[in-house]
């Protein structure tokens, strides 16, 4: 979505915004701008459509410089990706402001706003704020009290961070469903949508929490809770290096964050298994009480989330022998249900502040849970902190838009809650040592699929120049293969749906030919031989089979049937195994189309509007 950044300094800060916006590119971006006060009293503006290096080229040629400064980079919600759309937006020459997040009564405030006489410029809902703070400003004479009035009329969701050319000591932000974080320097504070976007200036972090507000000067920050009454947020410092966030030696993030898997997933296995168990405390205090009364699990989430929420309700009915209800939360969050007696409730989130899913998690605190669980990966983000149990992920920054090492450390995280669950629910000491055990083995396993990157390379030309494609799975590797499809679909634009493979012929057969490839995978469990019949059913109308097979599965390389074949592993493993040829695949695919594989056109990494 939408990204933030601003500073107070005594430095010029326009390097810092834009090195800032580069780095919340991925979460947004059609347009980006600044809006920075020059030494003569000024607000200097520059918004430019497309990537953040239009801005960077422009800001060369026409110089915006200046100690205190906002910045933004831009998906569009309300109006089209334009200059005159793009932030920050100004009310008169004075007063400008950034906006993440979506006001949903816009439309009313504008008309009281133009019908007092303000001139709208553009299309978007963030004008309306900026005009109604310029109208509060007028009634209180300074820009604390007029955002505290304006907010007060505001209803939707917002992050918010307002300069005044006529107070050049600070800046002045809040937050109301839309995340912003305060970046703690020497001498200096800056803001941004997500903490990655200072790492270069600094490793120290306050989180602002819902309904704050916050005055930004160069020696001191004071924050107000919704009350009004002054609060402390506690300073937290970025575990993962700076580097973390960098390239390196790789062509583009989601390549460097296919090949950090195997260290990843080390990571987020190390501290909760021992050799053959899960440790009793691997999920915190009170997680181990908690899990003996649970008699459902209902998992709440979206996209690649929702993908190993997928997985893991084949886990926890096969492992646990308890109920799990899997759900889109932009599609549980407004309907009505019955909640079982004793139900754990579980988000699952890359970002931990996509809008859905915090929403759901808002209602479901309200209707009835035995606990919320958050399986997340950014430390303090509205998820964690409003979860009542949290697992960390700890695949690190993930940068690319598509989803790679989030999903399957959420996989490892998701197995390693099912063992700790499944052990009060009769799971034998023999059977959660096989397991684990399969999971040690995963880091060396996922090396091993990565050595085949290059023959996937290879086969990646087989769908250039293919409007559709087809991905077939059964049991757990049904979810499986609707990540591949959600992969390939996302980068590189080819149509691509999944199919349980037993659905074929109740439809999509009549899809296949010569033009649709049918991507499947195919480890070596009991429903190999029920996939091998479906695999015929494909070869027999033309279509060309590209089969992703245990060693052992016999599948044989023939005209029209190419076979990529995967080390053997544990079949309760084997899904996060199998994510990764159909990474590469779908990585390879889009290099070879050109198109940009870290950010895809229309999307956006943190999906923090509904
Ligand atoms: C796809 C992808 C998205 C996200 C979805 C949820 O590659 O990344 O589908 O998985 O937007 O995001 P989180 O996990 O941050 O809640």
């Amino acid at each position: 979505m939408c990204g933030i950044v601003g500073a107070v300094s005594e430095r010029d800060v326009h390097g810092i915004l834009l090195e800032g916006l580069r780095r919340l590119e991925y979460r947004g971006y059609d347009s980006a701008g600044m809006a920075v006060r020059q030494a003569d009293g000024s607000i200097n503006r520059a918004r430019e459509v497309g990537k953040v290096s239009a801005l960077a080229d422009f800001v060369e040629q026409n110089p915006c410089k200046g100690p205190l400064g906002i910045a933004h980079t831009r998906w569009a919600t309300h109006g089209e990706p334009s200059q005159i759309n793009a932030h920050p937006h100004m009310s008169g020459e004075r007063l400008a402001i950034v906006h993440n997040g979506i006001i949903e009564n816009y439309q009313e405030l504008r008309e009281a706003l133009m019908a007092e006489g303000f001139e709208f410029t553009s299309q978007t809902d963030t004008e309306v704020v900026v005009h109604l703070i310029e109208k509060e400003y007028r009634v209180a004479g300074n820009v604390l009290q007029a955002v505290r009035a304006a907010i007060a009329q505001l209803r939707g969701a917002y992050a918010l961070a307002v300069l005044h050319a006529d107070e050049p000591d600070h800046l002045v932000v809040c937050r109301e469903g839309s995340p912003l974080v305060i970046g703690v320097g020497i001498g200096e504070h800056f803001i941004a949508s997500d903490q990655l976007a200072l790492l270069p200036v600094t490793d120290r972090f306050m989180f602002l929490e819902e309904g704050d507000l916050a005055d930004i000067r160069r020696d001191g920050v004071t924050i107000w809770d919704r009350e009004g009454t002054p609060v402390e947020r506690v300073v937290t410092r970025f575990e993962h290096g700076i580097d973390s966030a960098d390239k390196g030696e790789f062509r583009h993030y989601m390549l460097k964050e296919i090949y950090e898997q195997p260290k990843v997933i080390k990571a987020t296995m190390e501290g909760r298994i021992t050799d053959r168990r899960v440790l009793e405390q691997a999920l915190g205090t009170g997680a181990n009480e908690l899990l003996a009364d649970v008699r459902h699990v209902q998992i709440i989430a979206c996209g690649t989330s929702y993908h190993a929420g997928m997985v893991a309700r084949y886990w926890i009915e096969e492992l646990a022998g308890i109920a799990c209800s899997v759900e889109v939360a932009s599609e549980y969050r407004y309907r009505k249900h019955v909640i079982q007696p004793d139900t754990l409730f579980l988000c699952i989130s890359q970002s931990g502040e996509t809008a859905d899913t915090l929403a759901a998690l808002r209602q479901a605190k309200q209707a009835g849970f035995r606990a919320a669980l958050a399986i997340c990966n950014v430390p303090g983000s509205s998820l964690v902190r409003e979860s009542d149990l949290v697992i960390m992920t700890h695949a690190g920054p993930e940068i690319g838009v598509a989803s790679t090492k989030a999903f399957t450390t959420q996989l490892v995280s998701l197995l390693i809650f099912t063992l700790a669950l499944a052990r009060h629910n009769g799971l034998s000491e023999e059977r959660e040592a096989d397991i684990v055990t399969a999971l040690h083995q995963l880091p060396g396993q996922i090396d091993d699929a990565l050595a085949l990157d290059g023959k996937i390379a290879e086969l990646s030309r087989a769908f250039i120049d293919k409007n559709h494609s087809l991905f077939l799975g059964r049991g757990a590797m049904y979810p499986v293969a609707m990540e591949g499809a959600l992969k390939l679909k996302e980068i590189s634009y080819i149509h691509a749906e999944a199919y349980p493979a037993g659905e074929l012929k109740h439809g999509p057969l009549a899809l296949v030919d010569s033009e649709m490839p049918v991507v499947t995978v195919a480890p070596n469990n009991e429903l190999l031989e029920k996939l091998k019949s479906n695999l015929e059913e494909v070869r027999a109308r033309g279509g060309e089979l590209f089969v992703f097979a245990d060693g052992d599965a016999e599948l044989k390389e023939q005209p029209g049937i190419h076979v990529m074949q995967i080390p053997g592993v544990h079949s309760i493993t084997a899904p996060i195994v199998y994510t990764l040829p159909l990474q590469l695949l779908s990585y390879h695919v889009a290099v070879l189309k050109g198109t940009d594989v870290d950010q895809p056109r229309n999307l956006a990494k943190s999906v923090t509007v509904e």
